[in-house]
């Protein structure tokens, strides 16, 4: 199946693995948009240096994103995130919330908007992947800009998939369980007095009890091939 891949966040960590994982089909084309590059040097995959926390520069971009050609399949993994400030409300930044609710929720938005614009009239299966977490449905002290943003998004997947399944849309909000990655280092390095649950995410560390990314698009990957096994919007790897 000719499949389009717009993925973000895959330079390193999950988002790289999912790279990897669809590179294994030789029929998909990669869009790829992270800060870094990995200098890429193939016919099908297109890097697109940006910050996502930044959307004037977003928007300026967003008609290098989504090709024009045909495709049998539409997909857009919105995969690039960051932990936040992590810190209780009264020690927050400004720069920094908007940092990370630009980057974990307002650009996803942006795109999934530009997605459905490009293709919406378009035959083909169209599937939009929105990586989540627990924390969306789980508040975490310490963890109030992650929440919130992981939270909007789950909620705009929801009321994405109602406005789009007429449109041969389906939409997910997936969280990807506790994966090691450079995401989880910056979480065992945020200070105890911020966030009362530094030590349970040492020992998820210390007893091994983290996924790997590999493991984590595989089933990211299975979900992409078979949408229509997954009823609900939301979904927890750890489920499937
Ligand atoms: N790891 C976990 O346990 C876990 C748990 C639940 C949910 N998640 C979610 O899973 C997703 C992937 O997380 P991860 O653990 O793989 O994180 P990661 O290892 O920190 O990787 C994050 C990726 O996002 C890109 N990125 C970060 N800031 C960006 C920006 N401002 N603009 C463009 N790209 C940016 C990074 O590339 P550059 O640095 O090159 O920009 C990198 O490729 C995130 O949405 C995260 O919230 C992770």
């Amino acid at each position: 199946m000719k499949t389009l891949l717009i993925l973000t966040g895959h330079t390193k960590g999950l988002g790289h693995a999912i790279l990897e994982k669809f590179c294994e089909f030789l029929d998909t084309h990669i869009v790829a948009l992270s800060r870094g590059s990995l200098e890429i040097n193939h016919p099908r995959i297109t890097e697109v240096p940006l910050d996502l926390s930044d959307l004037d520069a977003l928007e300026t971009q967003l008609p290098k994103v989504f090709p024009k050609e045909a495709f049998d399949r539409y997909v857009l993994i919105n995969n690039a995130g960051w932990i936040g400030e992590v810190k209780p409300v009264g020690k927050l930044n400004p720069k920094g919330i908007q940092r990370a609710l630009n980057l974990n929720l307002v650009a996803p938005m942006i795109l999934m908007d530009a997605f459905v614009k490009a293709y919406g009239p378009s035959e083909g299966q169209k599937v939009i992947c929105n990586i989540s977490s627990g924390a969306a449905h789980r508040p975490l002290s310490g963890w109030g800009e992650y929440c919130a943003s992981k939270a909007g998004l789950a909620m705009f997947s929801q009321v994405a998939n109602e406005e789009l399944k007429e449109l041969g849309f389906r939409v997910f909000s997936l969280a990807p369980g506790i994966v090691d990655t450079a995401m989880q280092s910056e979480i065992r390095q945020a200070e105890l007095n911020d966030f009362p649950a530094l030590g349970r995410f040492m020992e998820y560390k210390s007893e091994g009890l983290l996924s790997t990314p590999e493991e984590v698009a595989a089933k990211i990957f299975y979900l992409i091939q078979h949408p229509g096994l997954f009823t609900e919007v939301v979904q927890d790897v750890r489920r499937f």
